[in-house]
């Protein structure tokens, strides 16, 4: 079974024909509302917005540990993880698609690890290659099937917020190698790692990052729903065509985590 964790924009699966919900509880807590099952295409998906049903929750209060247990869980055999990003590069304009291939972050203060239990081994796990590559290429091959331009690769960087990025952060962050800029795919991403679940991102650029394009002089939230609307249409087909070939989704390769005793 596939999660789909849906952002801004995307806080509903209108093409998922849903069976059940589950107000899931965990050892880290609530996660960020009922988890939805159903089915799309006739194969299983599980749907969970990260930010609320009600769009509440903030990027730095979502209880993502409680989000990634809950899906893990219950087996998923990958995370596609939908989110809205500010476009760095210059040839990332509002309304692109892009499935980022690595992460900077700059988030602080979050709960990032499932491995911070009193009296369990120190360990790390590999997290050279952020995203599920056979993944990625899925989404890839839907897009190529669907006719919906993806711009496959791209660093991500993962602010704090919930404020947007001052100019001269986002120059900062240029310089530093990023070409998107978000607040939600971390600490997700590393967390899906540790538990070794497959784990990509579809990530909709709803505006220019601070400073850029026509961000120069500020942020234009009046379009940003508009952007949003149309491209997460596109993402929605992308889920579709994607779950279609799931099964291929759960043969993919999982990284071992290391166990280091003594570091
Ligand atoms: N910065 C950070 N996160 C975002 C942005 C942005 O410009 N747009 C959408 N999410």
């Amino acid at each position: 079974m596939l999660a789909i964790i849906g952002g801004s924009g995307l806080t509903t699966l209108s093409i998922l024909d849903v069976s059940h919900r589950e107000v899931a509880r965990t050892p880290y807590g609530e996660p960020s509302g009922p988890l939805v099952f159903g089915q799309i295409c006739g194969q299983p998906v599980v749907f969970l917005p990260r930010h609320g049903y009600g769009h509440t929750i903030p990027p730095h209060q979502v209880n993502y540990r409680a989000n990634l247990w809950a899906l893990h869980h219950h087996q998923v055999s990958g995370i596609i993880s939908v989110a809205s990003v500010g476009g760095i590069r210059a040839d990332l304009a509002p309304g692109d698609i892009v499935l980022p291939d690595q992460i900077l972050d700059y988030t602080w203060g979050r709960q990032s690890t499932f491995f911070d239990g009193l009296g369990t081994p120190v360990t790390h796990v590999d997290f050279t290659e952020p995203y599920d590559a056979l993944l990625r290429e899925h989404i890839v091959a839907a897009g190529m099937a669907l006719g919906i331009a993806l711009k496959s690769g791209g660093v991500y960087a993962a602010t704090q917020g919930p404020r947007l990025e001052t100019a001269a952060e986002i120059n900062r962050l240029e310089r530093d190698g990023a070409d998107l800029v978000g607040m939600t795919g971390m600490p997700e991403a590393v967390l899906a790692r540790e538990l070794q679940v497959p784990y990509a991102a579809i990530n909709v650029v709803a505006n220019h990052a601070a400073g850029r394009g026509d961000s120069l002089n500020g942020i234009h939230f009046e379009r940003l729903d508009d952007v949003l609307r149309e491209a997460m249409g596109q993402v929605r087909s992308l889920i579709e065509h994607v779950v279609g070939c799931e099964t291929c989704v759960a043969t993919a390769t999982r990284p071992a985590a290391a166990t280091l005793s003594g570091t």
